[in-house]
């Protein structure tokens, strides 16, 4: 109830050309789209004076949608629709060597046509020309959503808010490939003289997830693998003493420089974590400055927070308050641990690859545009045909940290209940996101995919392997036994199996309705060349934008989080409990309800 009072949340919108009529006085009720598996289900309950709405839903746009799904799509099994040669071929973009096949998704080509529509409606275009100026489009926080900036060229001109922006971009980057530098060549080196080995990134969130999916990527890939020969970078993300044991305990603290990754540098988690480590380096080498001087080093937003902690201002890599703590990867944050551990050459990769995808998004037209086709799939899914979660199989071990990413990317963004205007959304929108690199996910939970709930995947498959293996003798290679499965999947969760089919294969008849799968589960294929740093950018940034034009057609604002704040406040309470019973002897205050100060006085 304390949200969506129009009059006042008015002045925080973005406006959006054309969208929007007058302000409604009451907010309709959240209701689920309908159920999938009923051709006649009921349509969701439209607001009762469309015309005053300022939702997406009331638009005829939304609405000839909803009509199509009932008429069209309701009736339609994918087994027959990819039976139509004409659909399937024009269900199909590629851009800069990525390949993205969605004939495998439950729409017709007027579905698609129909989804450009309501893009229009929702002044999508508009809306990206407004994030890539500099617009401060993330209006609870008044500011500007810059992450295409990061990769932009050296040179290319954007001015916002009166700032040079690439210059100070590539001024941060500049230093950053000179520091790497002295450190991998052993210029600079540790307090007691030994050569710098070892990295350990302290960082949670968004300044943990990025990095991590990239390190993973590159670990394997020849020429990155030939840059981090005897090197090793470790992530210290979770607050929990487990994880500062498992990252310290065969590193010689001589041999390790500590960054210390965090936007807000407020972070509790970090800020526990990066004591923690500064003390390790104290205990091994003594508690000379030289120590913190030649061993920590940060990258953050707050260069008060980064001094009161003891690293002077040119051992911080800073970064800017138009990063979102999830789009900053290709700051400070990623470019750091990456360049020290591969080269900065491999880092200036995965910005080109970003960039690539960049400037297609912003250019190509919506029906060749990769990051708008998956975003627009992406609300039919959700909001139409209403699969919530959304699963990402990326068929190579090397992206095996990239699910988590995009569940980052994704659900912090698009975890929201209202419009930018403040009103309560009446229709489902931020799916549930998760995945697994194939083929393990299929013997863990691809059963359910198959025979239990819909869920919308993503196939990512590469042409090449980062590590090809020919057996003398073997039929196919093992990179073509991995790709055999990930062109197999999207068809099996498609097609299915009838029980004609079944009992063709003499099934018995009790057996039939156990082997019998139903099909028509949508999924999207995404070719690649071969898993490097560029096609890492080009995937972070396909990812990265699919998100924000789910949110620009939802009038979300994909670019604030505030709905972890809650849980942290609250976890200062408990903490200044704990402190108080334990080491003062004070009860257990009235303030916990019965179940919390049950558990917490058995804890304590
Ligand atoms: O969990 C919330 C969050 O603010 C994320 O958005 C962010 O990525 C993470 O915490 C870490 O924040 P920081 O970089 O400020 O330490």
């Amino acid at each position: 109830a304390a949200v969506g009072c129009a009059s006042t949340r008015r002045p925080l919108a973005w406006r959006s050309a054309g969208l929007h009529g007058a302000a409604t006085a009451s907010h309709p009720q959240m209701v689920a789209a309908e159920p999938v598996r009923s051709g006649a289900a009921p349509l969701p309950t439209p607001p009762s004076d469309p015309a005053a709405s300022r939702l997406i839903s009331a638009t005829p746009e939304w609405a000839a949608l909803m009509a199509h799904k009932r008429d069209v799509i309701d009736v339609s099994h994918l087994r027959d629709l990819l039976l139509d040669e004409s659909r399937t071929m024009a269900l199909y973009a590629e851009h800069d060597g990525v390949s993205l096949d969605y004939a495998r998704q439950r729409v017709t080509k007027d579905t698609m046509h129909l989804l450009f529509d309501l893009a229009r409606a929702a002044n999508l275009q508009g809306k990206m020309a407004a994030m890539a100026r500099g617009d401060h489009i993330n209006v609870t926080e008044d500011r500007s959503v810059l992450h295409m900036a990061l990769r932009a060229a050296k040179g290319d001109a954007l001015v916002v808010d009166g700032v040079d922006v690439n210059a100070e971009v590539w001024d941060v980057l500049d230093r950053i490939r000179a520091f790497t530098e002295r450190v991998r060549s052993g210029e600079h080196r540790g307090a007691t003289g030994k050569i710098i080995k070892n990295v350990i990134a302290v960082g949670i969130g968004g300044s943990y997830l990025g990095p991590d999916f990239v390190h993973e990527a590159l670990k394997t890939e020849r020429d990155a693998a030939q840059a981090a020969a005897g090197r090793t970078l470790r992530f210290l993300s979770n607050v929990d003493p487990v994880d500062v044991l498992r990252n310290t305990r065969d590193l010689d603290p001589e041999e390790t420089v500590v960054v210390v990754i965090s936007k807000t540098f407020t972070t509790r988690e970090t800020k526990v974590n990066a004591k923690t480590l500064r003390d390790w380096l104290h205990d091994a080498m003594g508690k000379s400055p030289d120590v913190v001087a030649q061993h920590m080093v940060a990258c953050s937003t707050n260069m008060e927070g980064t001094s009161d902690f003891g690293i002077s201002p040119e051992n911080v890599f800073p970064f800017w308050d138009w990063v979102g703590g999830r789009f900053s990867v290709c700051s400070s944050v990623g470019a750091l641990p990456i360049a020290l551990q591969y080269g900065f050459d491999s880092f200036e990769r995965f910005l080109e690859g970003a960039r690539s995808m960049d400037e297609h998004w912003q250019t190509a037209p919506m029906e060749r545009n990769l990051p708008v086709l998956m975003g627009l799939i992406g609300v039919w899914n959700m909001s139409f045909l209403g699969y919530s979660t959304r699963a990402l199989h990326p068929y190579t071990e090397a992206l095996l940290k990239f699910p988590a990413h995009v569940q980052q990317v994704d659900m912090e963004s698009n975890g929201k209940h209202v419009t930018l205007d403040g009103d309560l959304v009446d229709y489902p929108v931020g799916e549930v996101d998760f995945g697994e690199p194939g083929t393990n996910g299929q013997h863990s939970f691809f059963q359910l995919l198959h025979m239990g709930q819909t869920v919308p995947c993503d196939f990512i498959g590469f042409m090449e392997s980062q590590n090809p293996i020919c057996e003398e003798g073997e039929p196919v290679s093992n990179h073509d036994e991995l790709v055999a499965n990930f062109f197999a999947q999207p068809d099996a969760l498609a097609n299915g199996k009838t029980a004609e089919e079944c009992r063709a294969e003499g099934r018995s008849e009790e057996l039939i309705p156990h082997v019998t799968f139903l099909g028509n589960r949508p999924s999207v294929s995404l070719l690649l060349p071969l898993c490097n740093a560029y096609t890492c950018g080009q995937l972070l940034a396909l990812y990265e934008h699919r998100t924000a034009v789910e949110g620009f057609v939802w009038n979300i604002n994909s670019f604030d989080q505030w709905g972890v704040e809650l849980g942290k406040v609250l976890a200062i309470k408990v903490r200044q409990q704990i402190n108080q019973t334990r080491y003062h002897n004070r009860p257990i205050k009235e303030s916990f309800n019965a179940s919390t100060a049950r558990l917490l006085d058995r804890f304590l």
